[in-house]
């Protein structure tokens, strides 16, 4: 079926502003990293620190400038070495892509300014939307794909340096991160029968091919909590012979908590970070179940009239009144501190304060066709082997508080802003 679109316009100076400010943020965040850590794994399922700081503008460069505009190459040694992160299943896996030398920082740094001259001499000049020359250009498609991967890889780089010893930080100038308060709601809400939309239409700006096509799906009646499992909800099950989360540190018989730049006291009004299979374990503890995707939808964006709104909150642009997100903090803070970003239903932090876990396997929506600038992007991944995360994390970019926008971790990563709250039937 042939059905024409809305065309796309781009904004140059709009396209150059954010990936200038995404740089400055990339930038900012190797500040963070003692110069002594730059060839260190701070997790061993993924490459060590020197590989993002060449992967981020090599891959700008090799998507839009390389393959979407057919530029020469800058250095092809460089450009095959930065291409690809790493997925592992098993740190003995992750073995397997360790090399025995990476190249000096001021080399990396050097390549970097040279990606980044070309990248923003095309995003200047070149037609990013000439379809008719390449399907990459398809709606301008390579130019945001480079721009919402480098803001994705903040995210990767921060929980990933959330593991680098304190003492290899910079600190300096980082206010205290530990606050408690009491949650303003409590308890669960009801959410009837009704449809969810997920995934996007084809006329959107910019979405990832997994985003599409749009799919209504009729969901059962289900209750919820109206917060995420907190700190304190989760002593408990520790105490009942539960697992200890990754973020928690066990001091002289207390828990304490790793925030990304203290030690703090266990914040009992957070939301837990935990991994999907922590997560089942509890709900099934509690008697419950998690989410599905559909049901995180229908909570989210669901209205009693039959509406679905843009945002939990309604259509209003995403700004940190309305969640824990956006850089807003590097940590998460006391469940429910944002009513207004409260869904129709009265369920609070829906987006941000940590990605929501769904019991939903990672899979193409109907109509799913890998992207022409990114065909692995989503494909390498549906596998059955990681799940979909709905929501945000506060280091998440509010370019990608979208409704249609779906991550996926596997189900026993444990290092990733992730929280939860139980479901049942109702
Ligand atoms: C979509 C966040 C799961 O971090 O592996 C970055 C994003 N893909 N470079 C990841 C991504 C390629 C991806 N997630
Ligand atoms: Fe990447």
């Amino acid at each position: 079926m042939q059905t024409t679109l809305r065309p796309v316009e781009l904004d140059r100076a709009q396209l150059r502003r954010r990936y200038l400010s995404n740089r400055d943020r990339t930038a900012d965040l190797f500040g963070l990293v003692d110069p002594s850590a730059y060839y260190e794994r701070p997790i061993g399922l993924r490459h060590p620190i020197v590989f993002y700081e060449g992967h981020i503008p090599a891959f700008s460069f090799s998507k839009l400038v390389r393959e979407a505009l057919r530029g020469a190459h800058l250095d092809p040694e460089l450009e095959r070495l930065f291409a690809r992160g790493i997925d592992p299943a098993s740190v003995a896996d992750a073995a397997r892509h360790e090399r025995a030398s990476w190249p000096e920082r001021a080399h990396v740094q050097a390549f970097a300014a040279t990606c980044d001259a070309a990248v923003l001499g095309a995003l200047a000049a070149a037609d990013l939307t000439d379809a008719a020359a390449s399907p990459l250009l398809e709606r301008g498609q390579a130019a945001f794909n480079i721009l919402e991967h480098e803001e994705m890889h903040h995210e990767t780089l921060l929980y990933m340096l959330h593991r680098l010893p304190l003492e290899r930080k910079a600190l300096a100038g980082r206010g205290a991160a530990y606050v408690e308060r009491d949650p303003v709601a409590s308890g669960r809400a009801i959410v009837p029968a009704g449809r969810a939309t997920l995934g996007a239409k084809r006329d959107v700006p910019f979405a990832w091919d997994n985003e599409f096509d749009e799919t209504p799906v009729d969901v059962a009646a289900f209750e919820m909590d109206v917060n995420d499992v907190t700190n304190g909800d989760w002593l408990a099950f520790v105490r009942a012979g539960g697992p200890v989360p990754s973020f928690w540190l066990e001091r002289d018989g207390a828990f304490m908590l790793l925030g990304m730049f203290e030690e703090m006291p266990l914040p009992l009004t957070w939301p837990v970070y935990v991994t999907q299979t922590q997560a089942r374990a509890y709900a099934a503890w509690r008697g419950g179940r998690l989410p599905t995707e559909a049901e995180y939808h229908r909570a989210a964006f669901g209205t009693p009239s039959g509406e679905e709104r843009v945002f939990p909150w309604g259509d209003a642009a995403p700004t940190s009144a309305y969640g824990n997100f956006d850089f807003r903090r590097f940590d998460p803070e006391p469940v429910g501190t944002n009513p207004a970003g409260a869904s129709a239903w009265g369920i609070h932090d829906l987006v941000g304060n940590g990605w929501e876990w769904t019991s939903t396997p990672f899979a193409p929506l109907p109509g799913f066709t890998p992207m022409a600038s990114y065909p692995q992007y989503s494909a390498d991944f549906f596998d059955g082997a990681h799940f979909v995360v709905k929501g945000a994390s506060p280091v998440t970019n509010r370019h990608h508080v979208r409704r249609s926008f779906r991550n996926w971790y596997r189900p026993d990563y444990p290092y990733v802003y992730a929280t939860f709250r139980t479901v049942n039937d109702s």
